[in-house]
């Protein structure tokens, strides 16, 4: 609306004055940066806006008005570059604020923050090393029951009741009747009989014996069982499959030793040994000072396990191992004492993380480099 002032009373210049102000404050809600504040500056206060086009009129107002209608435009124009240059102060302190938080927010010179990582249990890690090897060979993976009949434990295995070799597996009873398996070889003649032959398989699991806790015993532990019986098994297979899966486990060439081993469900009965790959052959407390430790006890099936899985003898031979998983584990990580692996804490357990499936100590228990490259699980 374009007044000429000149004509105007004061009534009407206050109105005019108002309306001016009122777009001010309009202007003022929308502008939410300092360049929108200045155009507003501009276009209210500059040299085309409508304060300066009343001012220049003044010189035309009548003498007995012009004192006053001066005054009121003046004070008009002073509130308005008050509220323009408030405004533009508070938006310049927001964003220095804003500077400052964010530089806040970011420090580039603090340290990382520590995520803790969670991995797979030592021993489920070196499981499905050893399943990724046996499948590689032919081997089904099978499980079987925890709980376990005194037949399959003891009986079909070629341990009658009054067998001394009983004692050596020192029982958990149960109320039932049954048992809690003291070894994973019970699967085997249920795979026979599930089966029958030629078979390939392979038996992770848990196992328990009575036994009181110390840094190599304890009453929870996991075994692998391996079983292959076919057309004309004989030892020879058995040794080259022991000495595969044992280096392609430790990621290096390892020594084995031969020793008779007597266990009523294999015919002839061997212990398998490993040259020590925590102290590389030079003694020490984890291989007894021997140099060498027990790994896996193993033969070929009696011909009496044989005939209770519903296999003819005459027909089929086969070989068997029962692999100490937990130890295997303890080896292959340097974990010195068994009762970590049970215990829940954490801390051994991301320890181990790090050391990424390598052998303990370079150059321990070596006859060759180190053999990487082998699959392992993720
Ligand atoms: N089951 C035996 C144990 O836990 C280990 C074992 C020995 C398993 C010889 C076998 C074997 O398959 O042939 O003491």
């Amino acid at each position: 609306m374009d007044l000429d002032i000149r004509d105007m009373d004061l009534f009407s210049l206050n109105a005019r004055l108002e309306q001016i102000e009122t777009e001010l404050a309009l202007g003022l809600t929308r502008a939410v940066t300092l360049d929108e504040v200045k155009k507003l500056d501009a276009s209210l206060l500059g040299k085309d806006g409508p304060l300066n086009a009343l001012m220049k009129v003044i010189k035309e107002v009548s003498p007995a008005n012009r004192g006053a209608v001066g005054q009121a435009i003046n004070a008009a124009k002073q509130r308005i570059r008050a509220s323009l240059d408030e405004r533009s102060a508070s938006l310049q302190t927001a964003a220095a604020d804003a500077e400052t938080s964010a530089a806040l927010l970011y420090d580039p010179t603090l340290p990382g923050r520590f995520r803790p990582m969670g991995c797979v249990h030592p021993v489920t890690s070196v499981q499905w090393e050893i399943e990724r090897i046996f499948t590689r060979l032919g081997f089904t993976i099978e499980a079987g029951p925890e709980m376990e009949t005194e037949e399959y434990n003891f009986e079909a295995l070629n341990i009658p009741a009054d067998h001394p070799a009983r004692d050596m597996q020192d029982t958990f009873w149960l109320k039932n009747g049954m048992c809690l398996r003291t070894h994973t070889s019970p699967v085997q003649v249920r795979a026979m009989r599930k089966f029958g032959p030629p078979l390939r398989t392979l038996v992770p699991g848990r196992c328990f014996r009575y036994e009181t806790l110390d840094a190599s015993h304890e009453n929870t532990f996991h075994q692998v069982e391996g079983l292959m019986i076919d057309r004309d098994i004989s030892i020879a297979n058995l040794i080259a499959m022991a000495k595969l899966l044992l280096s392609e486990v430790m990621h290096r060439e390892v020594e084995l030793r031969i020793r008779p081993g007597f266990f009523p469900f294999v015919e002839p009965g061997i212990e398998i040994d490993m040259n020590c790959q925590i102290c590389g052959g030079k003694k020490c407390p984890t291989c007894k000072h021997s140099g060498w430790v027990e790994i896996l006890p193993c033969g070929m099936v009696h011909p009496n396990v044989l005939r209770a899985g519903n296999i003819d003898p005459d027909q089929w031979t086969g070989f068997a191992f029962g692999l100490g998983l937990t130890r295997l584990a303890m080896m292959k990580y340097g974990i010195r004492d068994i009762r970590v692996l049970n215990a829940g804490d954490l801390r051994p357990l991301v320890g181990v993380r790090r050391l990424s499936g390598a052998v303990i100590q370079e150059g321990a228990g070596t006859s060759g480099p180190p053999r990487l490259g082998i699959s392992r699980p993720e």
